[in-house]
């Protein structure tokens, strides 16, 4: 079966995306970020984070939570998280950072009139965040930046700043996928960046066997990897405790909690 996935998916591309490289025009950059917040919250990319929140709130009588999103980009999924909880009576309060200075600044003032959201500068690769500071670390669209070793090493930390689990939200590599993207970002975006990198994450991005070895090398205790549509992955990976619904969630019927070690 991953093998079989494998060879549908082609192999995992290594090129940089525009996004990744330097960034002179802050025009162009903020219409790359907006192009992706219209994916986030038309496409399905704020609802996977939504999806996996709500599974893991299932059972909460606690009301407030501290988020930290790793990879912000334009910070339009904090904004987002802060006003869907609210609408659930949950104060949700989120820390969120980008590698990127210019990315940082449009983000802070995207965010501006979110209360609930601070941007600021941080880099996956060296969270700062001690040992369970945050209820729950998510990430979305940003795993695919990171090549497997330096995954590896995120999921691990990620998942060690996280009391309750980390979420990570990214796309699913596959041809079809591929193709679909291809046809949005030319029918949708209006950045030419964002045409550009869109079918290119998706060629960096991992498959969901991919994703769920990553995990086991970070030594994941309980992992469940989730296709959701239209070409996304949801990882979600909850702390020890969590994974029997102890104090923040009961892991739903039929849900296998998969031990990675
Ligand atoms: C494709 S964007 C996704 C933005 C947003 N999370 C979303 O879902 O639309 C990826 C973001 O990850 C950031 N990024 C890449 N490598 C990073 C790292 N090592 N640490 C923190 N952010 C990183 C990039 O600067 C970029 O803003």
């Amino acid at each position: 079966m991953a093998l079989l996935s494998r060879l549908l998916a082609g192999p995992r591309s290594e090129e940089k995306e525009l996004l990744d490289g330097p960034l002179p025009d802050r025009r162009a950059l903020l219409g790359n970020l907006r192009d992706l917040a219209w994916v986030n919250r038309w496409a399905g990319g704020t609802a996977v984070v939504t999806w996996a929140l709500d599974r893991l709130l299932a059972s909460s009588t606690r009301r407030s939570f501290r988020v930290l999103d790793v990879g912000t980009g334009g910070a339009d999924i904090p904004v987002a998280l802060a006003e869907w909880g609210r609408r659930r009576g949950l104060a949700l309060s989120v820390d969120a950072i980008d590698l990127r200075p210019e990315v940082v600044e449009l983000a802070q003032s995207e965010a501006a009139s979110e209360p609930a959201v601070s941007v600021r500068c941080g880099d996956a690769l060296a969270l700062d965040a001690p040992d369970g500071a945050y209820d729950f670390v998510i990430s979305s669209l940003a795993l695919h930046h990171l090549s497997p070793s330096e995954a590896v090493a995120f999921l691990s930390r990620a998942h060690r700043a996280a009391s309750h689990a980390l979420i990570v939200n990214d796309l699913r590599r596959s041809r079809t996928a591929w193709l679909g993207t291809r046809l949005i970002a030319n029918a949708v975006f209006s950045s030419t960046e964002a045409k550009f990198d869109g079918p290119l994450s998706v060629l960096r991005a991992y498959t969901p066997e991919e994703v769920g070895a990553l995990a086991a090398r970070a030594g994941l205790p309980c992992v469940e990897v989730h296709r959701r549509p239209p070409f996304r992955l949801c990882l979600i990976a909850r702390k020890r405790g969590q994974a029997t619904g102890t104090e923040i969630a009961s892991v739903p019927t039929g849900v296998s909690c998969r031990q990675t070690r």
